[in-house]
């Protein structure tokens, strides 16, 4: 049987896909694609998630919002996440974070902190891992997990890990994996190959964030799914491993950390 690839964070929702999304998700299994986890960004996109999930065999959802969208979040937000996490195929909360590059204000800061904590919650409360964002906030970020996952959680996905080997070892030892995609295969990469290089394949998960991030010899154009055999053959040379080991370890991840 040939390994099939499980894709752990996409936005299909977005804007970008409206011309040919039903024809690029029915392309996914034909090209290896087994498995997709929508992240909700917005709030908008919760209902958008679950439209996907409910349409589609192979799609799963993450629910919860981005700290972009932190000043709009309310408590019926909140309820909401809730109430939708519950769905069978609700996999995850998030993708839920800090994002201090976009959002420079101290009061921000603490908004975007506060939210970040009240899905936190939400994940220890209804037993579902998390999937984390985090740019340029990896301290604020590392404290606040820490101290979640030492109070008892369900593991998680540092998604899009752009931080040193010193950080990813913190998040290493605390059981979680990293989400690795499309920068992987970008020249100017250092810091990510040498976390790659570092990380046990056992705690690396593959994502594209799509329609962001696209690999080489696509970067700088929509990304999909499809584009994940490129990530798995980087960090397949990076590790001197087949990029068929990758993918059925990183899917087996996957799995285990899901539920699925
Ligand atoms: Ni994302």
């Amino acid at each position: 049987m040939r390994e099939m690839i499980f894709e752990t964070h996409a936005h299909y929702d977005d804007e970008a896909f409206d011309p040919d999304r039903e024809t690029l998700l029915a392309s996914m299994e034909a090209n290896g694609i087994g498995a997709i986890v929508n992240a909700c960004a917005s709030v908008d996109g919760l209902e958008a998630t679950v439209e996907l999930m409910e349409k589609y065999p192979f799609v799963y959802g993450a629910i919860g919002v981005h700290p972009d969208d932190a000043d709009r979040v309310t408590e019926e937000t909140l309820q909401k996440i809730r109430l939708l996490s519950r769905h069978p195929k609700a996999v995850a909360i998030g993708e839920i974070g800090l994002d201090y590059y976009w959002h420079k204000e101290k009061e921000e800061h603490l908004l975007q902190q506060k939210m970040f904590r009240a899905q936190m919650e939400i994940a220890r409360e209804e037993r579902l891992p998390f999937m984390i964002h985090s740019r340029e906030a990896a301290e604020d970020t590392l404290n606040i997990v820490r101290e979640y996952v030492k109070n008892g959680m369900y593991g998680g996905i540092i998604h899009c890990f752009s931080y040193s080997k010193e950080i990813a070892r913190e998040y290493l030892n605390m059981g979680l994996y990293l989400g690795i995609g499309g920068v992987v295969t970008f020249k100017n990469a250092k810091k990510l190959k040498e976390v790659v290089q570092y990380a046990p394949l056992s705690q690396l998960v593959l994502e594209t964030d799509s329609p962001y991030l696209a690999p080489e010899p696509n970067r700088g154009k929509r990304n999909s799914s499809l584009n994940l055999p490129y990530v798995a053959a980087a960090i397949a040379q990076l590790k001197g491993i087949t990029s068929a080991e990758v993918i059925e370890v990183t899917e087996q991840n996957a799995r285990k950390l899901l539920k699925l």
